[in-house]
């Protein structure tokens, strides 16, 4: 997980209305893109999740740990490993929060640094496929 001193985005975003209306928009583009339709399929309530991404976000960014204090420790990882994600699922929630990010009017360096630290996570998250194996140092035999 990227320190939250490295990640000091929560003014530049607008603090909590900012990471709200960015959420929001990610998860109406999921539920409504027809090429996202795989990790749409994999969420239950969209207004959940909306919740829990805003409080995530919120201490990611340096601002109010809100996720701690409402559901504890985030330990992403662990609560993704129901779901089956490859590359292609990554590139599905990368697709979406990208795209919330442009429509948001995020500026363009702004954007930038949040897609990258969002691409770490994201890669982190794999938990199936080629990369997923060789992120976690299984021996891969040729
Ligand atoms: C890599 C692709 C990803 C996929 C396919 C994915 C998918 C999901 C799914 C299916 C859920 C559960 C929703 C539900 O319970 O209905 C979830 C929860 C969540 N995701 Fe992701 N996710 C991804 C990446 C990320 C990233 C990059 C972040 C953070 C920057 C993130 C933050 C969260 C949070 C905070 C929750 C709520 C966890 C909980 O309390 O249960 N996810 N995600």
């Amino acid at each position: 997980m990227i320190p939250i001193q490295q990640n000091p985005h929560y003014q530049a975003i607008g603090g909590e209305q900012g990471i709200r209306a960015l959420v929001q928009r990610f998860y109406r583009l999921m539920d409504s893109l027809p090429e996202t339709r795989e990790i749409r399929a994999m969420h239950a309530d969209l207004g959940v999740a909306e919740e829990k991404l805003v409080a995530f976000l919120s201490g990611w960014m340096g601002g109010p740990p809100l996720y701690a204090q409402k559901f504890g420790p985030p330990r992403l990882r662990a609560r993704h490993m129901p779901f089956p994600i490859d590359e292609r699922a990554r590139d599905q929630w990368m697709y979406c929060m990208d795209r919330a990010m442009q429509e948001e009017g995020l500026d363009s360096g702004l954007r930038e640094q949040l897609h990258a630290a969002f691409l770490r996570v994201a890669n982190s998250m794999r938990n199936q496929g080629e990369a997923a194996q060789h992120a976690h140092h299984h021996p891969h035999p040729h």
